[in-house]
């Protein structure tokens, strides 16, 4: 079961599941795009169905949990994928651009655990979860992607401990970080309710984001450290790696200046490795 599974990173990643072999849901917002999705699916002898759903709606994700079941009997593979970016600083965002945002990012994602995890773990054999998270859970400098960045930190400390808690039951945990793809996701406001306010200001546009790796080398990378039960996935561009790697290792070395000041701070001989909060 793939969220966010009618445009760009979901699309391929059940392309690439059904093309293994896997019965697939196509879950999406965009319930014609859904649809679509899975018929194109179908009409290659694949089993897929597409099915509508806002996986912000704890409802709406319990009634895709019900159909998925109906449908196949059981899932083995939940994929959190579906998600939303927003440009702007902090300063100039609206709390409804929050709203929405971790509305979707995280909370979307904790419903969907909680209407697929009860089933999921009574279960037995093979079984795993993948989150979509991003590179931007490791960049020192998210400013104008804040919010968004947030949303993806929360997401991989998240996968982190259920990582932890799932693995009595047998059940694996990846999360996926994608760089730059190219996909809808600059014109996510497309299916931002109006609830959340206004729409923010684009300051790159709508079209597609450029100098990206295509959604099916992500899906194909993904899909490999899924069967690995990898516990992180980078799919990246390959002229960005070197720039990445020094903003990961600036995020370790701003970690050890910090150590090295807290350790400066202690009196002589109260370093220890006690619990840290
Ligand atoms: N494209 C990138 O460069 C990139 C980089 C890092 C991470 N990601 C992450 O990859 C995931 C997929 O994004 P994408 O790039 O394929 O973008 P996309 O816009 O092409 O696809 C996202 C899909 O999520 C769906 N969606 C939005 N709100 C929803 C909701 N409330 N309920 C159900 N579905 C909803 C959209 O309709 C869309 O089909 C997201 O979590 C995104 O944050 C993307």
């Amino acid at each position: 079961m793939v969220t966010g599974a009618a445009s760009g990173i979901g699309a391929a990643l059940v392309a690439e599941l059904a093309s293994r072999g896997m019965a697939v849901v196509v879950a999406d917002i965009d319930e014609a795009g859904a649809q679509r999705v899975a018929e194109e699916l179908r009409s290659h002898g694949a089993r897929a169905i597409g099915v509508g759903v806002d996986v912000s709606d704890p409802e709406s994700v319990a009634a895709l949990a019900v159909a998925s079941y109906a449908e196949f009997g059981s899932v083995e593979l939940l994929c959190n994928n579906a998600g939303v970016l927003l440009f702007g600083a902090v300063a100039d965002s609206s709390i409804g651009d929050w709203r929405w945002l971790s509305s979707v990012n995280v909370e979307g994602t904790l419903n969907c655990l909680h209407a697929f995890l009860p089933a999921m773990r009574r279960a037995s054999g093979w079984r795993h979860v993948m989150n979509t998270s991003s590179a931007h859970a490791f960049l020192p400098d998210t400013s104008h992607t804040a919010l968004y960045s947030a949303t993806k930190h929360a997401i991989l400390g998240l996968s982190f401990g259920l990582r932890a808690e799932l693995t009595p039951d047998g059940i694996g945990v990846t999360t996926l970080c994608p760089g730059q793809v190219a996909t809808r996701i600059l014109d996510s406001q497309r299916s931002r309710p109006e609830v959340f306010g206004q729409h923010a200001a684009e300051p790159f546009g709508t079209g597609v984001i450029p100098l990206a790796i295509e959604p099916d080398e992500v899906a194909r990378a993904a899909v490999d450290g899924i069967a690995r039960q990898d516990e992180l996935v980078f799919a990246l561009p390959d002229f960005g790696l070197d720039q990445f790697r020094s903003q990961v290792e600036q995020m370790g070395q701003m970690a050890d200046d910090a150590l090295a000041v807290h350790a400066a701070r202690l009196p002589q001989g109260e370093e220890s490795a006690g619990s840290v909060n």
